[in-house]
Formats: C-alpha cells, structure tokens, sequence
C-alpha cells in the first residue's frame, strides 16, 4: 500500500556532509521525495516533534542536539514507506545498527544518529501535518 512517512536528516547529517548519500539511499530504494527543506528549528518545534519523548531522562540532550543546526526535513512516498525507511535506516543505536543501513554505516551514537523515521503510519499522519500543514 502507497504510504508517506517523515523523515529528518538530523543537525549531524547535515554537519557531516552527508545529505546526499542518505537521499541518494531512500530515492535509489524507489521512494519518491514529496516535501524537502532544510530548516532550523527551537525549542518548542524540538518538544512538539518529540512530544512522546519530553518526559524521558534522554531528552533535554536530544533537544538540545536538534536544535543545534539546520536540519533537513522530508516527506517520502511509496510502497509500505513507514516500515522500508525505518529497514534503511537501521536501529535506533548506531553501535548496534546493522551495517548497511544508514546508522550501521555512519553512525557511533544512539543520539546522533543522523536520521529520524516515523515509527508508525499514525506518527507519520501526524509528523507530516506539523512540518508540513500544507501537504
Ligand atoms: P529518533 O528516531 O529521532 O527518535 C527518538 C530519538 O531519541 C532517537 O532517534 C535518538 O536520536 C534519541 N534517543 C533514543 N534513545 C536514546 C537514548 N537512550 N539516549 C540518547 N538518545 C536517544
């Protein structure tokens, strides 16, 4: 079934230079970019993301970090895109990701983890209409 799903390339993907090879990743996939921009965002777009994480002992240093710089943020479309982003991007610990996937390629940390998936069609639904109202 064709899905949109979001997806940030967070503020260390960004630093890194590594934007287009992760874009080069989901459009070589087939999924098809519906929405880019790059933005910086504060504090309360941080917390309005991250609504379900506020409380948890990692957030103010995740806040913290994705306010730290521009960010790219995504729609993507395609075949059962939900599940295929989060399978590209690879677990959520880049120490544990498995290689091939975004964070098992690129990634050390389990907080700069360079890409952000929704984690359901819901959150998807949800994330797509507080970044981009307008789609
Ligand atoms: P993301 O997919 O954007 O969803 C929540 C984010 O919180 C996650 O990626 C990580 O960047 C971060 N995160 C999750 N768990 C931890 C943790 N235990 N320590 C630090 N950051 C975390």
């Amino acid at each position: 079934m064709t899905q949109r799903t979001f997806v940030l390339l967070k503020p260390d993907a960004v630093k890194r230079g590594l934007v287009g090879q992760i874009l080069a990743r989901f459009e070589s996939k087939g999924l098809r970019i519906v929405a880019l921009e790059q933005r910086t965002i504060d504090a309360a777009q941080a917390d309005g993301h991250y609504a379900e994480h506020v409380e948890r002992d990692f957030y103010p240093p995740l806040r913290d970090f994705v306010t730290s710089g521009p960010l790219v943020a995504l729609v993507l479309e395609g075949d059962e895109a939900v599940q295929v982003v989060r399978a590209l991007n690879g677990a959520t610990d880049g120490r544990q990701a498995a290689p091939g996937t975004i964070r098992g390629d690129y990634s050390l940390s389990n907080r700069e983890n360079l890409v952000h998936g929704s984690d359901s069609p819901e959150s998807a639904e949800r994330e797509i209409a507080l970044w981009f109202p307008a789609l």
